[in-house]
């Protein structure tokens, strides 16, 4: 079976595939939660709106290093030092026409946060996914934060067995093939 053809698209995750299309075209942020293997990571390689471009970026990096990682995948010649990282911030904060999507938001450094801000008070949509420790951290040192994020937590499929697998992943595939395609501009 091929990748796309094992995807499950709860009505959930189609919900949420929705709202984070809005949010991203509307310049807003969103913070997709969710335990270990629940498909966080499953769940932004399904974004892909055809008029914007998705700048995935490592959360690892230091802030000289996220910056620098950003511009550069929209083909700008960056290097990571900390003299350049007023000007890249500025560069980014005025970026239009692409997203970013940060994964495993849990490893980002204390020190990224307040940069986050103000890229998502610059209007430039963030994606965030993490584990829910993520929210705790937000809610005690940045609640101002967290406020500008829209949460959505995914849960995982529970599948009882091979039949109620291969029904729920017949039907859904059949069901939900077109509000899906309606997302993919
Ligand atoms: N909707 C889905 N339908 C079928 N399989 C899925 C779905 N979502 C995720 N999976 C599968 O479940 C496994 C875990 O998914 P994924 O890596 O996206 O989880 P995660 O939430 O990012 O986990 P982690 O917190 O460890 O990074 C993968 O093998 C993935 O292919
Ligand atoms: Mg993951």
């Amino acid at each position: 079976m091929s990748r796309k053809e094992d995807f499950i698209n709860d009505k959930r995750r189609i919900s949420y595939l929705g709202a984070t299309y809005s949010r991203i075209y509307r310049g807003q942020s969103v913070l997709i939660e969710g335990d270990y293997g629940v498909g966080k990571s499953r769940f932004l390689k399904l974004l892909r709106p055809k008029k914007l471009h998705a700048v995935r970026v490592e959360s690892l990096f230091n802030i000289h290093e996220t910056l620098a990682a950003i511009l550069k995948e929209l083909n700008y010649d960056t290097k990571a030092t900390y003299r350049r990282t007023p000007e890249y911030l500025r560069m980014v904060c005025s970026l239009s026409s692409c997203f970013i999507v940060i994964d495993e938001a849990n490893d980002i450094d204390p020190r990224v946060w307040p940069y986050m801000k103000r890229i998502i008070d610059a209007g430039v949509s963030v994606v965030f996914a993490g584990l829910p420790k993520v929210r705790t951290y937000l809610t005690s040192e940045h609640p101002d934060i967290l406020s500008r994020l829209k949460t959505l937590v995914l849960y995982p499929i529970v599948v009882e067995d091979f039949g109620v697998c291969a029904y729920l992943s017949l039907n859904i595939r059949i069901s939900i093939r077109k509000p899906l395609n309606k997302y993919i501009w």
